[in-house]
């Protein structure tokens, strides 16, 4: 997602997380968002306002009456402006100070003043963190409709190891994402399965795929974004799961089964972007199997077909959708397993395509449904994510009209 023309004030006081906002504020300027940077008078102990500006290209506010500023009465300016407004690392005090509507720097006034989303990230000891009076205030700060962004646990500046460690740039980021995404899809449950499956052969042996599970971790985050309640059934990857996002995690192509059948009939929407191996060793070794002279040949059985499970067991208003991966013949490969499977729709890519298949970040696919196909360019596989929502939801639209 770029965020050109978005405005986003982060809000900067006093914790030696504060030098992490710095390669936050780098990272949405990449994304092309306009970022004005707000810092209290104890912030800049930790980290020069310069740094601020060199990197956003605004100036970096700490006074109130600084005469010296781009913006006409510069609190309300800046917050008529502001399209979200994040206070990370947030302190103790100012998270007291919001929680009561005081006013007294730039960035309460400001704060005061918005109606965009707001964001906390707290950062602070944890004795200070888990003080009832803290917990009070950030209980009222959601009462008040502010997003949290939970204080992560770990080893604390002060030698402590504890909660209280502001989350990384990375968490924050996400979380500025969400708060200016739509929500056209809260109240919706969608599972996403994602990732390869392994099937054992012995203790050292598996069976599996090139899956790297970033399509279907790139569906699951999409929904969420969304405002959707998403269940996400991984096999095992390396990546980091979405925050915000349930994520069971599984081996085999039995086991997802069995996650899947647990949690479909709640669900509204159903993608299956799972690398699910077709085959499985008929009989798993109890010892490692040992090399002898000549060959070795291992006899495979079926696995289940969970999409097909999913057709034949399907909900009424569930919208099932499949994933097909090719080397030849994709569009009639693909139509003949939206047939077979009893699904809504398939998004299907031919892995001999440049851009498309494992690993890469982009994908270049068409989705296919029983009346309609849309051919997509070479998209991220976050910007193909989105558009698949935005092609289901508007299908759902035509069907309810
Ligand atoms: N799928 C599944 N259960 C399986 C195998 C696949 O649910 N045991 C799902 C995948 O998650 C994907 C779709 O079915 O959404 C892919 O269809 P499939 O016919 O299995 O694709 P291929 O294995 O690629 O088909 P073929 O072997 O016929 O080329």
């Amino acid at each position: 997602m770029l965020l050109k023309g978005k405005h986003i004030v982060l809000g900067v006081t006093g914790s030696i997380a504060a030098y992490k906002i710095a390669s936050l504020a780098s990272m949405l300027v990449k994304k092309q968002a306009d970022v004005t940077v707000i810092m209290t008078k104890n912030a800049t102990n930790f980290i020069n306002p310069i740094t601020f500006e060199a990197l956003t290209g605004n100036k970096c506010l700490v006074d109130t009456f600084d005469r010296n500023f781009q913006f006409h009465v510069e609190h309300v300016a800046l917050a008529k402006l502001a399209d979200v407004f994040l206070v990370a690392p947030a302190s103790a005090n100012v998270i007291a100070k919001a929680a009561c509507g005081l006013a007294d720097d730039m960035l309460t006034t400001t704060l005061l003043a918005c109606r965009c989303p707001k964001i906390f990230a707290p950062a602070m000891n944890t004795r200070m963190y888990e003080n009832p009076i803290v917990q009070d205030n950030i209980k009222r700060l959601r009462g008040y409709g502010m997003e949290i962004v939970d204080a992560a646990e770990g080893y604390l500046a002060c030698g402590d190891t504890g909660a209280g460690k502001m989350p990384e740039p990375e968490v924050l980021f996400e979380a500025v994402i969400k708060a200016l995404t739509p929500k056209d899809m809260s109240g919706k449950k969608v599972l996403v399965t994602a990732g390869p499956t392994r099937e054992k052969m012995d203790p050292v042996r598996f069976i599996s795929n090139h899956s790297t599970g970033k399509m279907g971790y790139a569906v699951a985050r999409a929904a969420m974004m969304r405002g959707a309640d998403v269940t996400l059934v991984s096999g095992v990857t390396t990546l980091q799961p979405p925050a915000g996002v349930k994520t069971v995690p599984v081996v085999s192509a039995a086991d997802m089964a069995s996650a899947v059948k647990g949690e479909a009939d709640a669900q509204d929407i159903v993608v299956m972007t799972a690398a699910v191996a077709d085959y499985r060793p008929a009989v798993t070794a109890d010892e490692k199997i040992k090399k002898k002279d000549g060959e070795l040949s291992v006899e495979l059985e079926r696995t289940e077909d969970i999409l097909a499970w999913l057709g034949a067991n399907r909900r009424e208003g569930q919208v099932l959708c499949g994933f097909s991966m090719e080397t030849e013949h994709l569009m009639e490969n693909s139509r003949a397993k939206l047939e077979k499977k009893n699904i809504d729709m398939i998004v299907a890519n031919n892995l001999r395509q440049e851009g498309a298949g494992f690993g890469t970040d982009t994908n270049v696919v068409t989705f296919l449904a029983k009346d309609e196909t849309v051919e997509l360019p070479l998209l991220s596989k976050e910007e193909v994510a989105d558009r698949l929502f935005d092609f289901i939801l508007e299908r759902e639209k035509n069907r309810t009209k």
